[in-house]
């Protein structure tokens, strides 16, 4: 049909533990597309300007405590209030760049213990990556990177867990990023790999939903 060609922005994914180096190559990936002339955002979650996003915030922070289930439907919950927004930037042609989704989500709640189906169970329905991309780091080194152990899952024993359920979680289509090689290194593998989603979007690759 008509609609399935036409040209959209692509949802690309950045995974990986607390301190893996998400949050930097992300910005380095957007003033790349952005310098290619290609329409992009950056987004993330939990994204914590949202009034959910805000009780996440406190959790994270141990200013509030609640039960797992909870601050795991709400994490999924901050993703619905985005889901509709983030159809639209896709559509009109933005390319998103996300620091962290769904894999956050059911990973790092399995990790507390939770079962995965259930975990996996209130993303169903929301927009599927066209690429994620996993920056690869062992707990150890990434404790050692500034700033660790301010937040609520920032402890050696239970990353490593975390880092089990994504091995879980990841498939064949997933990149996976070596995160202890120098920053430029990283940066260019990114960026191949993600050209190349661009592109395959920009030619009408359609839209799918989680959870496949
Ligand atoms: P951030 O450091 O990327 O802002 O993420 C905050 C923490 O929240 C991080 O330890 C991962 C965790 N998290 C979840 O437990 N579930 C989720 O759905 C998301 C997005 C993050
Ligand atoms: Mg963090």
């Amino acid at each position: 049909t008509e609609s399935s060609v036409k040209p959209r922005g692509a949802l690309i994914v950045l995974e990986g533990l607390d301190r893996s180096g998400k949050s930097t190559q992300c910005a380095k990936l957007l003033s790349f597309l952005e310098g290619l002339g290609h329409p992009t955002e950056l987004w993330r979650f939990p994204d914590r300007e949202t009034s959910v996003g805000k009780m996440i915030s406190a959790y994270l922070s141990n200013k509030s405590q609640l039960d797992d289930h909870t601050i795991h439907l709400l994490f999924s919950a901050n993703r619905w209030e985005k889901r509709s927004l983030m159809e639209e930037k896709l559509k009109t042609g933005t390319t998103l760049i996300v620091d962290r989704y769904s894999y956050s989500g059911v990973a790092f709640s399995s990790a507390k213990g939770l079962d995965i189906d259930w975990c996996k169970a209130p993303e169903i329905g929301l927009l599927a990556p066209d690429s994620v991309l996993y920056l690869d780091i062992s707990p150890e080194r990434a404790a050692e990177r500034g700033g660790y152990g301010d937040e609520r899952y920032e402890r050696v024993e239970f990353q490593k867990k975390v880092a089990d359920f994504y091995q879980t979680l990841r498939d064949s289509s997933w990149k996976i990023i070596n995160a202890g090689e120098a920053m430029e290194e990283v940066e260019k593998k990114i960026q191949e790999v993600v050209l190349d989603k661009v592109k395959e979007c920009t030619k009408g690759k359609p839209l799918s939903l989680l959870w496949s």
